[in-house]
């Protein structure tokens, strides 16, 4: 009899995905150039959206250069490999950081997730709603660049800033993704952070000449998410391996990323696309 309900239910399940009315805004940060401030920025404005009572969880996904760990000072005993291994299930994975923040480490080709097999990727998609829980944001660090793994992750997510400093490579390698990223979705919503400038006239300067470029050569416009001034105090808490906006609230960036924060609460979005259907779109190779 259970064995019965347990089929059906799996079969119910294999048809229509897991529920995708989870409702959390998901949202890839991701840049064209490395080092520009992904990690700094995700972990930062997790935590500032824990900060205010929202449920966060950050997924991991630059697993090759795994410093969102090393940022938050984490020892993940597991990552997404496990479970896709049927080594560990899907609760053991995340790791809360503070309360309503969990960080889920990736595996290393976690963007390659198209690539696997039906059995990984139905354990993936079934266990998704358990990797994040209730969360109402889902954001994704990235690795840098316009791999597919990258891409893939960020077309699945639907919603992607872009970060850019002032560097004329950056800047290239910025409009090089968002040109990638859109002739892969053209209804993905992009919109670029600008960090590392010195004021708020600086950081919009920056972002006014990737977009006069994306709207001469891609005939539209790129939004303005935010921006993240240049501060040294965001080396200081690195080197201490916690947050900057925990360790120095008050600090130009911290104020940044509190704006940032406000802006995605107070913002358009509304119901996101949700965990479930990222993985779903994920693991089906992202572009449906
Ligand atoms: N706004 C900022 N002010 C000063 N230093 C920053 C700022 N943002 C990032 N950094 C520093 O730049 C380096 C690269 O940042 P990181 O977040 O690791 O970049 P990415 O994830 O894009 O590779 C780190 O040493 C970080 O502390
Ligand atoms: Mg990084």
């Amino acid at each position: 009899m259970r064995d019965q309900a347990h089929r059906l239910r799996q079969m119910v399940t294999e048809q229509a995905g897991p529920a995708p009315t989870d409702g959390a805004r998901v949202l890839a940060v991701t840049s064209g150039k490395g080092g520009v401030g992904k990690t700094s920025l995700v972990a930062n404005l997790a935590v500032s959206l824990a900060g205010r009572g929202r449920s966060v969880a950050v997924l991991d996904a630059d697993f090759g250069l795994a410093n969102l760990d090393i940022l938050l000072n984490l020892n993940p005993p597991r990552n997404l490999g496990h479970l896709l291994r049927g080594e560990a299930p899907a609760e053991e994975i995340p790791v809360e950081v503070v309360p309503g923040l969990r960080i889920i480490p990736g595996a290393s080709g976690v963007g390659e997730m198209a690539d696997l097999d039906p059995a990984q990727r139905a354990r993936l998609v079934h266990e998704a709603g358990r990797l994040a829980e209730g969360t109402e944001f889902f954001l994704i660090d990235t690795a840098a660049g316009i791999g597919r793994n990258v891409v893939d992750l960020c077309a699945a997510a639907g919603e992607v800033w872009v970060v850019t400093n002032a560097e004329p490579t950056a800047l290239t390698d910025a409009y090089g993704l968002i040109k990638v990223l859109w002739s892969r979705d053209p209804d993905a919503r992009v919109a670029a952070v600008v960090n590392g400038a010195g004021d708020e006239a600086a950081a919009r300067a920056i972002h006014d000449r990737l977009d006069r470029v994306v709207q001469r050569f891609l005939g539209r416009r790129v939004d303005w998410a935010g921006f993240v001034v240049q501060d040294d105090h965001v080396r200081r808490a690195a080197l201490r391996q916690v947050a900057f906006v925990s360790a120095y609230p008050r600090c130009p960036a911290s104020r940044c990323v509190a704006a940032l924060a406000d802006a995605l609460l107070g913002g358009k979005g509304g119901g996101g696309r949700g965990v479930a259907r990222f993985w779903q779109r994920l693991t089906a190779g992202g572009s449906r």
